[in-house]
C-alpha cells in the first residue's frame, strides 16, 4: 500500500513538473496522446530511415553516422597525426608468397603521377635480383623485361611503356592489361597479375603535382578509359586554355573544378565503372565520393603489394617479403629539392585539405594498413633493418618545402 502511493506521488511529482515547464494546462488523457504521437512519429522515423534493406533498430544509428563521420573522422586524424586510426585484423596481413615469372606471374605497376613512382619504376627494372634480370640500353628509356621463356615478368613504364595509356588508373589497366599482354608476347596465355602501386602523403603530392604542371605538364594525353571509353570532353574539361597551365598560380590550380590533381590517388585506385565513370550527374556528389573512396579501399587492400614514399626502406623490405625477391642495392631516402619554397597561407592550407579529403581518408588507411603490415613482418622474419626514414607520425607540419623530388618525372610516354 505504501508502496503504490509513493508510486502514484512520484508520478504525481513528474506530472506536475511537465505541467509547469510547459505551462499548458495538461489532463492525464492528454499526456498519453502526446505519448502516443511521439511513438508513432518514432515508428514513422524508423521506417523511412530503413527503406527496404532490412534493418535491426541497433543498425540504424551507427550506419548512419558512420557514413557521415568516415570521411570526416579520417580527415582529423590525419589533421592531428593521430595514428593509427583503422585497425586491420590479421587476415589482411600478406603472406610471403615467392613469384615465379618463369610461370604464370606478372607484376603489374600502378603508377600515380607525383607519388615517386619514377624512383620506384628504376628500381623495378635496374634493381632486382633475378635469373633474368631486365636489360637496359644506353639512351633508351625502356628495358626489356623477358623470362628464359621470352615471357614479360613486368608490366610498367619502363618495361612495357604506357602501352594501357599514359599514367593508367586501376579502370584503365583492368580492362586492358591481359590484351596488352596478348599483343605485345604475341600469345594468350594463362597469367596471375600482382598489382602494386606507390602512394605519398596527399598534401605534399597535391603540391608537387601543381609544381610540375606549372613547370608545363598537363598528361592531357591521358585517356581516361572507363566503360569501354574515354571521358568526353564536357565530363572532364580541361582548366585552361592553350597548350599547358605554365605559371598556374596555387589559387588557379585550386579553383578549377574538373582539376584532376584533387583527389588523384583515390580516383586512381578505384573501379570508376561502379560510379558510372567521370559522369557525376547520376547520383550526389556525397554518394559518388564514399563510393569512390570504399572502392579505392576495396582495391589496395586486394593489392599483393603497395608502398609508401615517406617509407622508403620499408617499402623496400616489404615488397622483397612479399614476393620473396630481393634488391640488389637499398632504397635511399629520396633527396628532396628546397628550390622551390613557397608561402603556403592558412587559407590555402584548408583548401588544399578539403578539396583533398577523399585522398586524405585513404592515406589515413594505407598508412594504418601499411604500418600494421610492415610490423607484422618484423615480427615473423626477426628483421630489426635500422629505420631511416621520415617520421611520419608528425603530419601537422607538412607545409613545408620539400614537396618535389630532385630526380624529377619526365612524363613523356
Ligand atoms: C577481417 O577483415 C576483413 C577485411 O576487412 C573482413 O572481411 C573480415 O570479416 C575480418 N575478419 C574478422 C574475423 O574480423
Ligand atoms: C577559355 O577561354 C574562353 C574564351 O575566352 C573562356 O570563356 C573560358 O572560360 C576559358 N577557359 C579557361 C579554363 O580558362
Ligand atoms: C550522364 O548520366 C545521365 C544519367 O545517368 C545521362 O542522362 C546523361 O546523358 C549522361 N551524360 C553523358 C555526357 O553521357
Amino acid at each position: 500500500m505504501h508502496y503504490v502511493l509513493y508510486n502514484r506521488y512520484r508520478n504525481c511529482l513528474y506530472f506536475h513538473t511537465i505541467r509547469r515547464v510547459f505551462k499548458i494546462k495538461m489532463t492525464w488523457r492528454k499526456a498519453i496522446i502526446f505519448l502516443i504521437i511521439v511513438a508513432l512519429f518514432s515508428g514513422f522515423v524508423f521506417l523511412y530511415t530503413c527503406g527496404n534493406d532490412s534493418c535491426s533498430p541497433n543498425a540504424i544509428l551507427p550506419a548512419v553516422v558512420s557514413d557521415i563521420s568516415q570521411i570526416t573522422d579520417s580527415f582529423n586524424a590525419y589533421k592531428d597525426g593521430r595514428l593509427p586510426y583503422n585497425n586491420f585484423n590479421d587476415t589482411v596481413f600478406v603472406e610471403s608468397h615467392p613469384v615465379n615469372f618463369d610461370k604464370e606471374d606478372v607484376i603489374v605497376f600502378l603508377h600515380i603521377q607525383k607519388t615517386g613512382g619514377t624512383s620506384f619504376g628504376r628500381h623495378l627494372v635496374k634493381n632486382l635480383e633475378l635469373e633474368s634480370p631486365c636489360k637496359c640500353h644506353r639512351r633508351k628509356k625502356r628495358c626489356d623485361c623477358y623470362t628464359s621463356k621470352k615471357t614479360i615478368w613486368l608490366f610498367s613504364r619502363y618495361s612495357t611503356g604506357w602501352v594501357c595509356g599514359l599514367h593508367a588508373d586501376w579502370t584503365e589497366l583492368n580492362s586492358c592489361v591481359e590484351e596488352a599482354m596478348n599483343k605485345k608476347e604475341k600469345k594468350i596465355r594463362k597469367r596471375r597479375y600482382h598489382y602494386i602501386t606507390v602512394l605519398r602523403d596527399p598534401v605534399k603530392r597535391f603540391l608537387s603535382e601543381w609544381k610540375h604542371v606549372q613547370r608545363g605538364a598537363t598528361w592531357k594525353t591521358a585517356k581516361l578509359v572507363c566503360n569501354g571509353h574515354s571521358a568526353v570532353g564536357n565530363e572532364v574539361p580541361l582548366c585552361f586554355n592553350g597548350t599547358d597551365w605554365s605559371d598556374v598560380t596555387l589559387d588557379e590550380f585550386l579553383s578549377c573544378k574538373h582539376n584532376l590533381a584533387k583527389n588523384r590517388q583515390t580516383r586512381m585506385l578505384a573501379d570508376l565503372a561502379k560510379v558510372n565513370c567521370y559522369n557525376t550527374s547520376s547520383m550526389t556528389p556525397e554518394d559518388r565520393d564514399q563510393k569512390i573512396l570504399d572502392s579505392a579501399k576495396e582495391n589496395l587492400l586486394n593489392m599483393d603489394f603497395f608502398g609508401l614514399t615517406e617509407f622508403q626502406l620499408r617499402t623496400q623490405k616489404l615488397f622483397e617479403y612479399t614476393f620473396d625477391i630481393h634488391f640488389k642495392k637499398e632504397f635511399e631516402q629520396l633527396p628532396v629539392t628546397h628550390s622551390d619554397r613557397t608561402d603556403i597561407s592558412k587559407r590555402q592550407k584548408s583548401e588544399i585539405l578539403e578539396q583533398n579529403k577523399l585522398d586524405i581518408a585513404l592515406y589515413q588507411y594505407a598508412k594504418d594498413l601499411f604500418l600494421q603490415r610492415t610490423k607484422k613482418m618484423r615480427e615473423k622474419t626477426g628483421d630489426t633493418f635500422v629505420e631511416r626514414d621520415y617520421d611520419l607520425l608528425e603530419t601537422k607540419d607538412q607545409f613545408d618545402d620539400s614537396v618535389d623530388f630532385a630526380d624529377d618525372e619526365d612524363d613523356d610516354s
